[in-house]
């Protein structure tokens, strides 16, 4: 098989490549990458040599690019994204250039190659917000209302693919996934970004009172279910992929880092809220462990030390991740 990794050298896309290599050694994958400021091929400096891993630079919303590397491909792998909310809010655009106009040229792409699957990665904000006290989760069925420039425009993503699959028969499949954390996360995030702090000397900052909620799952679950999907999933379903947390705020994980790390509660500051932010997440995947057999299996407490201990023993990778262009963004966006 031959797989199209978009955004490969990315989060998610870096330990997917890694995964797949190891789990499908007989696979052969095309990393596709823009290399934004989120891209980072170190992450990658395992497989460069592997014959069967290829990289090349290009845009997803570029209809050139994208055809030249979809040509003989048996699998797309959708990750290319721009993925931060804060960045969504400061500037729509490149949101909607990537996650909505580069989705559409890569189904375009796709169907032209016949591909055999088109795997769209997405994300559980495009169901809106729950409230602290609401007990339901979303499911497969839950309307979409999306409520972030970021998450609007993936919903605008996922709706496409859909119609790609109705009206021209692509054979697609959808993972909308909660909160991921683990190694090569981009320290904008707040869990890398904590830690990272932390790790500087410098404060954690969390938004507003703190009490908001997310669903946390460890990457490699993820990239578990996306296997999973590949390879038993329905053609045309969507499948919600979730953790095992038991609604923790943001307040409660940034003390549990604190804690790891030796430091003290004064070492978090409340600071000004994000606009329009999203209370709570929470996912329902009965739908992926019923028919698909997948749970996740890494619990949040033993993952999170784990995951403190890969960026404490990787800090040359963060520094140089947090230089340049970060700096400027950290900048603006906490400066007040
Ligand atoms: P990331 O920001 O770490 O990586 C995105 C990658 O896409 C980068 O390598 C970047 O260079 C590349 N990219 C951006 N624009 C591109 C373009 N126009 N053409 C080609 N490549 C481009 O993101 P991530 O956290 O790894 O997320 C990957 C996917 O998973 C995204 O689609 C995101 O919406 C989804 N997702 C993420 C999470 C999460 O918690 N991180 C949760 C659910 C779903
Ligand atoms: P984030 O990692 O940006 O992911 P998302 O917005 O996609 O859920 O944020 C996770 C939660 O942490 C979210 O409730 C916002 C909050 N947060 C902070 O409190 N402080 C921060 O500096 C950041 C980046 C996020």
């Amino acid at each position: 098989m031959k797989l199209l990794v978009t955004g490969g050298a990315g989060f998610i896309g870096s330990n997917f490549i890694l995964y797949w290599l190891k789990n499908h050694p007989d696979d052969q994958i095309v990393n596709f990458d823009k290399l934004t400021y989120a891209g980072n091929l170190e992450n990658l400096e395992s497989v460069e040599k592997n014959p069967n891993y290829k990289f090349v630079k290009g845009d997803a919303a570029n209809p050139d690019d994208v055809q030249a590397v979809m040509e003989g491909i048996d699998i797309v792998a959708h990750f290319a994204a721009e993925s931060h909310v804060d960045r969504s809010i400061h500037d729509p655009a490149p949101f909607i250039m990537t996650n909505v106009a580069g989705t559409q040229t890569l189904l375009d792409a796709a169907l032209k190659n016949n591909v055999k699957r088109f795997h769209h990665i997405s994300t559980d904000e495009v169901f809106g917000s729950l409230e602290l006290n609401d007990t339901n989760k979303f499911n497969e069925r839950t309307n979409y209302d999306p409520r972030s420039p970021y998450a609007a425009s993936k919903a605008g993503s996922d709706h496409l693919v859909r119609a790609y699959y109705h009206t021209y028969g692509l054979p697609i499949t959808i993972t909308n996934c909660s909160n991921n954390f683990g190694p090569y996360q981009f320290p904008e995030k707040i869990i890398p970004l904590a830690i990272t702090n932390l790790l500087e000397g410098k404060k954690v900052p969390i938004y507003g009172d703190g009490l908001y909620v997310r669903d946390w799952l460890y990457v490699e679950d993820h990239i578990r279910a996306i296997d999973m999907v590949l390879g038993q999933g329905k053609v045309g379903e969507t499948y919600l992929v979730g953790g095992m947390t038991d609604e923790i705020p943001n307040i409660e994980v940034a003390r549990k880092i604190v804690r790891i790390l030796g430091k003290t509660e004064s070492d978090i500051e409340l600071v000004k809220d994000r606009p329009g932010h999203d209370r709570k997440y929470s996912v329902d995947w009965s739908k992926i462990k019923n028919e698909l057999g997948w749970e996740p299996q890494h619990d949040f407490d033993t993952w999170l030390e784990k995951t403190i201990e890969w960026y404490k023993q990787n800090e040359t990778w963060w520094k140089r991740v947090k230089d340049g262009e970060y700096q400027k963004y950290y900048e603006k966006q906490y400066s007040s």
